[in-house]
């Protein structure tokens, strides 16, 4: 379609100021099609960018290799520029919009030169839906184009729903290299320089500008752009929820069913749960989601979540047939892989899949290699943060429901992240206000997901929201808090869980993966008001038996990752006195002061 076909035009005029910024060679409005689809790889191919996998063992799938300096999310060039720094808070990066938006149309200037600009109507949520947000993203990057293909509803259908004058998140794309006329990518990933990459949010005016950066949430603009950072900012101002959770559907062995969230931090164990397969006999997983949950209160006040997204862009390292089976599933067909290493018949192969490398193996840099495992310090194959892009409803775990446009009502909160010490297995808190404390101040070590962030510190990742809150974080606890006084018992149970504690030599106490479900099956009687368990300084947590054990875990581990570890707590509460807590000024909550006092006393502090 051309872009003088478009009926709606306020988005016409966009595209038009644009095409006449950025200059590209030619621009095509995106229809959605499998035959558009094809057309994409087909050019990335052309241009040395993809590789076709192994028909026979990997119909459709393709894999890509980006550039070093773009193989994760960049949160030091990721920008909240409201109007007023306070808005933005002390966890974002804050630039003024005009100045930002004069350096940042500075570079857009010419920067689709002998390129085609692809405009990518895209709906958020089901077609149609009453919660589904549209975004249109103009993109020089055919790959970006294909993956939205996969993770988001996209084309002309969009479009229809759209009309004339319908509501759009606008979203500016260029990966920011230009060619000469005549010059080709030749196999070069298209990007620019880290400093000069920009992920740019206009909260006010509802806008993103990202520019640089061809990889995932920098570029799959629906993602972490528009369905966490622009919509926590549309949720704060109509009194919902946008979240990085993960929504599964969890049956007893009587046929009852609940649906759980869970927020972890980014590369900490979404994917993974949402997929379970659980060890406990009678139990059953189904997933809704594995990243992004969007949440709105009924009529009944429970809170009902949808999944914005498609597809589902997960870390490859460590998803093997034991760890995820139904992940393996969903993308052995139209699955695009990036950064992962390709064996000599054309298959994929990455850390922790399983089996060892076989043979000589291309790895994400594009160079020979040959597993070494008598050397301990053999860089990885696959990037730490490659990824797969696969389509959701392809999982064999795919939950009926996943696209109702009414949502599944919520029965509980998981919070959580990586940490070694202190954190217990699981702990319910005491009260909604507590559950908003404790998520508040929830801690996780550093994983890959992030280009600029030294993977394996501790760092505090408040609703594993951190980089994604699109405002101030201490309204953002308010807005949690409000919620809970609008809606009180209706809403979810809060739980903290915590898979990745270690011994003393650094080995995973708890097996993890789809034993994870006798927690779940523990947090799924908690709601009912049952379960064993003991009410303790920090919160509620299962007594020693209340949790079969899983081959492998003794008494003494269990006791070990369920003591309520007071002098490490302790230490914990001080750093969030003295160090947390104290950057949000004035607009942290007293009510979230009040819990600390309270869990200081608990303590004995
Ligand atoms: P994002 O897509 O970045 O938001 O990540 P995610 O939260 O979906 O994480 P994911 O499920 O992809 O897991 C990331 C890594 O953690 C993978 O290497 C997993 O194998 C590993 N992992 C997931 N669950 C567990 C678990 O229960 N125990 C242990 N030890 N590792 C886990
Ligand atoms: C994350 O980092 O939390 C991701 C990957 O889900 S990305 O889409 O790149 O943000
Ligand atoms: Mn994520």
């Amino acid at each position: 379609m051309k872009v003088q076909e478009l009926k709606h035009s306020g988005l016409k005029k966009w595209v038009e100021d644009a095409v006449a910024l950025m200059a590209p060679d030619a621009v095509e409005v995106c229809d959605g099609t499998k035959a558009e689809y094809d057309r994409m790889i087909q050019i990335t191919i052309d241009a040395g960018l993809a590789t076709k996998l192994n028909e026979k063992l990997l119909p459709n799938c393709y894999l890509f290799r980006s550039d070093p300096t773009d193989v994760a999310r960049v949160e030091n060039r990721t920008f909240i520029a409201s109007k007023s720094k306070d808005d933005a808070g002390p966890t974002n990066n804050w630039e003024d919009p005009a100045v930002l938006k004069k350096s940042m149309t500075e570079l857009y200037k010419g920067s689709m030169k002998e390129r085609t600009m692809y405009v990518i109507p895209f709906s958020m949520g089901p077609v149609g839906s009453d919660i589904a947000k549209i975004g249109v993203e103009i993109t020089d990057s055919p790959y970006v184009v294909a993956n939205m293909h996969i993770m988001a509803r996209v084309g002309t259908k969009v479009l229809d729903v759209l009309g004339s004058d319908g509501f759009y998140v606008p979203c500016y794309h260029s990966v920011g290299k230009p060619l000469a006329s005549g010059e080709k990518d030749n196999g070069k990933w298209p990007c620019a320089p880290l400093d000069k990459k920009y992920i740019s949010h206009f909260p006010e005016t509802r806008e993103i500008w990202s520019y640089g950066s061809g990889y995932g949430g920098n570029a799959l603009l629906g993602k972490k752009c528009l369905a966490l950072r622009i919509a926590s900012v549309l949720a704060r101002d109509e009194g919902w929820l946008a979240e990085h959770m993960l929504i599964l559907k969890l049956t007893n062995p009587s046929g009852e069913v609940k649906y759980i969230t869970g927020a972890f931090p980014s590369a900490c164990g979404k994917t993974n749960l949402a997929m379970l397969i659980p060890t406990l006999p009678g139990w059953k997983v189904e997933t809704v989601g594995d990243d992004i949950a969007w949440m709105k209160p009924g009529k009944d006040g429970r809170l009902y979540a949808i999944n914005p997204e498609a597809g589902f862009f997960g870390v490859a390292p460590g998803t093997n047939n034991e760890s995820n089976k139904n992940a393996m599933e969903t993308i052995k067909s139209n699955t695009i892989y990036t950064n992962v290493a390709l064996t000599e018949d054309k298959n994929v192969w990455w850390e922790g899949i399983g089996y060892d490398a076989p043979g000589k193996l291309i790895d994400w840099n594009g160079n020979p290699w040959t597993q070494d495992k008598a050397n301990k310090d053999q860089p990885p194959a696959a990037h730490p943060n490659s990824r797969f892009t696969g389509p959701a409803k392809q999982c064999p775990a795919i939950a009926g429901e996943w696209e109702d446009p009414k949502g599944v009502p919520i029965s509980a909160f998981l919070f959580g992240g990586r940490r070694p010490k202190t954190i217990p297995l699981v702990n319910q808190a005491k009260s909604w206000i507590h559950g908003v404390f404790m998520g508040s101040i929830v801690g996780s070590e550093v994983t890959a997901a992030a280009l600029d962030v030294k993977a394996g510190t501790i760092r505090r990742d408040p609703f594993a929201m951190l980089p994604f809150c699109g405002y101030h974080m201490g309204d953002y606890f308010k807005h949690w808090i409000n919620l809970g006084e609008k809606h009180g018992d209706a809403l979810p149970k809060i739980f903290f869980v915590n898979w990745f504690r270690k011994n003393d030599e650094g080995k995973f106490i708890w097996p993890g993966y789809g034993e994870n479900s006798r927690v779940l099956a523990w947090i799924f009687d908690r709601c009912d008001g049952k379960g064993k368990c003991v009410d303790t300084p920090i919160g509620i947590l299962p007594t020693a038996d209340a949790i079969p054990r899983p081959a492998g875990v003794s008494e003494a581990d269990m006791k070990e990752i369920l003591n309520v570890d007071i002098e490490g707590w302790k230490k914990e509460i001080a750093d969030v006195r003295q160090n947390h807590y104290p950057k949000f000024g004035d607009k942290l909550p007293k009510e979230l002061y009040a819990e600390l006092d309270a869990i200081e006393k608990r303590l004995g502090v």
